[in-house]
């Protein structure tokens, strides 16, 4: 759980949700992350603050840019980093997940990030194990470093959350990627909307503090920024949408649909993408208005910062401050 902590310091020990974390809290860890863009932009990308430490992948579902990131992050920061392969572990043996927490714990790892396709389940692996955890991704309930990372993309190239209007765009009902985010544009102050057909948006949503449209033009008119996601296969048990054309007719992010948005609004994804089922090619591809392969390059820093802030190695955190010397006796 992700303890209460002074506004300008980043205090939990885990990283389980942005669910309970407070502005100053987003702040310091998007103000830290700013701060590795440039080092992982120049030629010397090694810093050694995790020198010594050991950080364990461990993700039950697939994934490019979220282990990636977390591996390259931990390798930038000096950590040492062991990336479990599910397919090839004890898990097919019939291991438990909190067996198999138990066992890498026993390990002494100082962060587990762990990725798992039940909602809730990273949160209990969590209290077995005496190392700091980062949620990688937990069923349809929270991904706060995409959130995080979306939110510094976002703060770079318009220089604010504050005030802004977001549209999330598609199958809401089975996005951990929604979740966060709304969690985290809301706490900032940007106005969330959601657009998608009534079977890809849950009931009551209304309730997080959203605006629901099932018009992709209406949602979009002023926005300031786009973000599309895919339809999320994998977790539908039925049929949700009539067809991948449909879906596209309607709900798919063209260049006609976003001339509602405002001029200068940014298409976002937190990928992957699917072509011609929620995004056009053309907008996809538009690099003056879509950011997400900026997103890719910003989740490396976000996950630097947060690897820094549960370990305890970040400069803003209250741990790594500096101890006043003792005056010496005389
Ligand atoms: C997202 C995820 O896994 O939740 N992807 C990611 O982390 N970049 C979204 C998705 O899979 O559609």
């Amino acid at each position: 759980m992700n303890t209460p902590a002074p506004d300008t310091h980043f205090a939990p020990r885990h990283i389980l949700g942005i669910e309970g974390l407070s502005s100053g809290e987003i702040t310091c860890l998007l103000d830290a992350a700013d701060g590795f863009v440039a080092l992982n932009r120049g030629r010397q990308k090694k810093s050694n603050s995790l020198q010594g430490l050991t950080l364990i992948n461990l993700f039950f579902e697939d994934s490019t840019r979220t282990r990636t990131s977390f591996e390259l992050a931990g390798k930038r920061l000096g950590a040492d980093v062991i990336n479990m392969s599910v397919a090839t572990s004890s898990i097919h043996k019939g291991e438990s997940l909190i067996d198999t927490a138990m066992t890498l714990n026993a390990m002494h790892p100082d962060v587990l990030v762990v990725r798992h396709p039940h909602s809730g389940a990273v949160q209990l692996l969590s209290q077995k194990v005496t190392c700091a955890v980062i949620n990688g991704g937990d069923g349809s309930h929270e991904h706060p470093t995409q959130a995080l990372l979306d939110a510094l993309t976002i703060r770079r190239r318009k220089g604010t959350i504050g005030g802004l209007v977001v549209t999330i765009c598609g199958d809401i009902a089975h996005s951990r990627v929604a979740r966060s985010n709304i969690h985290l544009l809301n706490t900032m102050g940007a106005r969330v909307r959601l657009v998608g057909p009534p079977t890809l948006i849950p009931p009551m949503i209304e309730r997080m503090g959203v605006e629901v449209f099932h018009d992709m033009k209406k949602g979009l008119e002023g926005a300031d920024i786009v973000m599309m996601l895919r339809l999320q296969l994998e977790r539908m048990h039925g049929t949700f949408v009539p067809s991948l054309r449909e879906n596209f007719h309607f709900y798919g992010l063209d260049a006609d649909k976003l001339a509602a948005a405002k001029p200068d609004a940014l298409v976002m994804h937190p990928g992957p993408i699917n072509r011609g089922v929620e995004i056009d090619t053309s907008v996809a591809d538009d690099i003056d208005r879509s950011v997400i392969t900026e997103q890719v390059e910003m989740g490396v820093a976000v996950r630097m910062a947060c690897l820094e802030a549960v370990t305890g190695t970040a400069a803003t955190t209250p741990a790594a401050k500096p101890k006043r010397k003792k005056k010496a006796r005389s």
